[in-house]
């Protein structure tokens, strides 16, 4: 496991209207190991329940777990070029987020990025944000993207906040009768 780095300081709001600066110890670690995918797979079942279920509905949600992050899933993903990044807040799991980098296009795609509910809000996407960031420039690449789920409010106020332009519309049949009905959002570095 590779880690990022150590106990950075962000600005924590949580419960508090006051911006104050706080030593979080986060750090990001590279997900390699059979355990790392383990606790990816975990994570995901964890906050795609509780996030997704509302908004796509609960059959859906397991359709998507075993489709799209269940181990072996995931096993393939990091096979075929994509890259997974741990969250951990003292050495605790607590989200994730997936890369897929394109060279060829010199653009990033930001295709998970997700933190467990008790841990939202307290400045960890933002710390993931800009590892990616600085990951693009590291590796000349232009434009992050991303898709969205276009009833996802939250995250999608969250990426106008940080930056993201939404710049087209999709609807992807993703089998057994669902499908993913989403915003693409960009911005570029
Ligand atoms: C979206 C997500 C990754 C953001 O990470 P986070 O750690 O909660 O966000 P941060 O604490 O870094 O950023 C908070 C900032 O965004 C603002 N914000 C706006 N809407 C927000 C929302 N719904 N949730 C959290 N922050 C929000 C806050 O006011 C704050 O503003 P500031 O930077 O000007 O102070 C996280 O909330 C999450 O996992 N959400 C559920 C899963 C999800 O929808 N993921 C995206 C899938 S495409």
């Amino acid at each position: 496991m590779m880690p990022y780095s150590f106990a950075n300081e962000i600005a924590c709001q949580k419960n508090d209207t006051r911006k104050h600066k706080t030593k979080m110890n986060i750090k990001l670690v590279k997900a390699e190991s059979r355990s790392d995918i383990a606790s990816l797979a975990e994570l995901a079942r964890e906050i795609w329940r509780q996030h997704f279920t509302p908004i796509i509905g609960a059959s859906q949600v397991e359709y998507m777990l075993e489709k799209f992050q269940s181990v072996e899933a995931i096993t393939s993903q990091l096979e075929n070029g994509a890259e997974y990044y741990i969250a951990c807040l003292a050495n605790e799991p607590v989200g994730y987020t997936g890369l897929v980098p394109d060279v060829a296009n010199k653009k990033m795609m930001i295709n998970k990025i997700y933190l467990r509910n008790s841990c939202r809000g307290i400045g960890i996407g933002g710390y993931m944000l800009n590892f990616v960031e600085q990951e693009c420039k590291k590796r000349k690449l232009g434009k992050i993207w991303l898709t969205v789920n276009r009833f996802n409010h939250g995250a999608i106020e969250w990426y106008s906040r940080k930056g993201f332009e939404t710049v087209n519309e999709v609807k992807q049949d993703i089998g057994n009768g669902f499908f993913m009905d989403d915003y693409i959002m960009e911005k570029r570095i």
